[in-house]
């Protein structure tokens, strides 16, 4: 099922970024999307259990860097531990946004956003956020496509 509901929405795999005080961290994310024009507004839905959850409401900015297809080792490092435990940053490139959160060098664009909205939707919630920076680091990429089995098997 979990499979299947993958294939019919279809998603890029990207890399939601957050820096809150001294901290920096960042984690994988399948589940982002725009959801307005004007005024500009993308969404991503965060379990509470993730160390990026608690850093977001905190800094009330975060910062959505697209991955290409040929990023899945840096979409695993960043999916596959947490940010309470180990520093995903060690030996990973990146620049700061305008308010501060990581724009990964590795990303071939990003979009850094100011918390507008929190809303719960079942085990997740989800942050909506203004666009208030964004950049093209490479022009021409095609984007990873998120398949459930790539990353978790078949479900
Ligand atoms: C491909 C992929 C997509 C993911 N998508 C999401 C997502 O949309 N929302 C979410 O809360 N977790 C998602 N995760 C899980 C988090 O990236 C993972 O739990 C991460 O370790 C959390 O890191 P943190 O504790 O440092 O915040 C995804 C993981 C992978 C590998």
């Amino acid at each position: 099922m979990q499979s299947l509901i993958t294939k019919a929405v279809p998603t890029g795999v990207c890399i939601v970024t957050v820096r809150a005080g001294e901290k920096i961290n960042g984690m994988t994310v399948a589940w982002a999307t725009q959801v307005s024009f004007k005024p500009r507004l993308v969404a991503v839905s965060i379990a509470p259990p993730r160390f990026t959850y608690g850093l977001v409401k905190e800094s009330g900015f975060f910062c959505i860097n697209a991955l290409s297809e040929n990023e899945m080792k840096l979409a695993r490092h960043f999916g596959f531990k947490s940010g309470r435990k180990t520093d995903k940053f060690k030996g990973i490139e990146y620049e700061n946004a305008l308010h501060g959160s990581p724009i990964l060098k590795n990303a071939f664009a990003y979009l850094e956003c100011e918390v507008k909205d929190i809303f719960p939707s079942g085990d997740h919630d989800i942050f909506v956020g203004e666009v208030v920076d964004a950049g093209e680091i490479k022009k021409d990429a095609r984007p990873l496509i998120f398949r459930w089995d790539d990353f978790f098997g078949k479900k």
